[in-house]
């Protein structure tokens, strides 16, 4: 694939690795894509911030506080401009400040700063990999939306060690940004464009410590809206109880019920596009018990249940309905033929159907495999992340929308 037109900001962290990442500046823009760097204090230790420059044809932007930079091009344009940001090699010490977003340097100022996506290519000595801290970071920067590529097991370029560590190759970093390019939305597609995005599951109390819910992790409806924003909307996530952190920059309102939920989307209106990805619990306890509630001498407990409002239904017919309203339909049996009775039950324009039962992994899981439903017909897509799942909707999305002229 051609990278050409393609702009890429490679921010260097202070590793022994950052001598390859000289190689990947010549391989990217053999592709045709231009390279800006950054590099922080100390990776300046290990190559110069004149073969850097001389690689990328620019100097390398070193310094938060550089009056000149900031005022010429300043680190929000650097973090707003390029189409994928890449951290080669990424650190233990860099990425545990972008696990806890911190922006004490120019390089995490413009990772905190970004919407744009990011990849990750970690380097260190395997016992820093290992090392549970790490990991734990490591897990939020996934979990946060980063991609990452890497750490290869190999020899250490340092000592004699070997181990899991090694940055990855470059002609492999040249390889997973073009991936990370072809499903990434493009950065101005839904410029202006308002989106509402509901995600996660919700909690529907029995009594005050105990609920009725789901598994739902809302990793596909936090993608999503993280693709929404990549593409330039303004975003507002509803979000159910999860345990993933707000996703940076959008705007994110925090709900238990579906009752807190619906209230909330219709406040949100008038959106361009709404996109239901929250796993809505269909029925609520009529009446939930004030105090914890104590066993009954062993005998049955019965619950009286009634329906909860139908929020991507009552979207769908709002008088101020947004120009396109997208469902999801989780299904464990005849999923297309339930998904397309969804759409035509509940008014949306498209519905995208996945199979949630529990050998596919997609409640909780990373990947997705699903089908896009619209009045034209039905769409397979592959298998693949959730966050490949949302690049592909909101291109759909944006392509859809500007084809209407909406
Ligand atoms: O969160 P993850 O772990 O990443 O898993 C992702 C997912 C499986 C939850 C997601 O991909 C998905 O399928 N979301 C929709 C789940 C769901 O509730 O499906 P449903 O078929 O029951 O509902 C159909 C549509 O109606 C959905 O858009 C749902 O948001 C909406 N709905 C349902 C009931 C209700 N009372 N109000 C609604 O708006």
């Amino acid at each position: 694939m051609s990278l050409a037109g393609k702009k890429l900001l490679l921010i260097i962290g202070g590793g022994i690795a950052a001598y390859k990442s000289l190689d990947l500046i010549r391989r990217l823009r053999e592709r045709g894509a231009s390279v800006r760097a950054v590099m922080t204090g100390a990776a300046q230790e290990f190559v110069t911030p004149l073969s850097v420059g001389a690689l990328t044809g620019e100097k390398p932007f070193t310094e938060l506080f550089d009056a000149a930079s900031e005022f010429d091009v300043g680190h929000i344009r650097l973090a707003r401009e390029a189409d994928v940001i890449v951290v080669a090699p990424a650190t233990a010490d860099l990425m545990a400040k972008m696990a806890n977003g911190l922006a004490n340097d120019l390089a995490t100022a413009i990772l905190l700063a970004t919407h744009r996506p990011v990849l990750v290519a970690p380097a260190m000595n395997p016992a820093m990999w290992t090392h549970p801290a790490t990991q734990r970071n490591f897990a939020q920067l996934i979990a946060d939306g980063i991609s990452a590529i890497g750490p290869n097991q190999g020899e250490m370029a340092e000592s004699n060690e070997t181990g899991t560590g090694r940055m990855a190759e470059p002609v492999e970093i040249v390889a997973a940004v073009e991936n990370l390019i072809a499903i990434a939305p493009d950065k101005s597609s839904l410029k202006g464009k308002r989106v509402l995005v509901t995600s996660g599951p919700t909690r529907e109390p029995i009594d005050p410590v105990r609920f009725i819910s789901n598994q739902s992790s809302g990793k596909q409806g936090h993608a999503v809206a993280r693709a929404a924003a990549a593409a330039g909307a303004e975003v507002v996530l509803i979000s159910g109880p999860v345990e993933l952190p707000d996703p940076s920059g959008i705007k994110t309102i925090h709900v238990n019920t579906a009752a807190e939920m619906l209230k909330a989307a219709e406040a949100a209106l008038p959106v361009d596009v709404a996109i239901c990805a929250a796993a809505v619990a269909d029925w609520k306890i009529d009446d939930a018990a004030p105090e914890k509630m104590k066993k009954a001498n062993g005998g049955p407990l019965t619950l009286c249940l009634s329906e909860n409002p139908d929020i991507l239904s009552t979207i769908a017919h709002h008088k101020r309905r947004p120009k396109l309203v997208v469902g999801f339909a989780a299904e464990t049996e005849k999923i297309l033929d339930n998904a397309k009775a969804k759409l035509a039950k509940k008014g949306c324009d498209w519905i995208v159907a996945n199979d949630v039962s529990p050998e596919t992994g997609v409640f909780g899981g990373e990947r997705n495999t699903v089908h896009l439903v619209t009045r034209e017909g039905v769409e397979d897509w592959p298998t693949q992340s959730k966050e490949a799942v949302a690049g592909a909707l909101v291109r759909r999305i944006a392509d859809t929308l500007k084809r209407a002229g909406k």
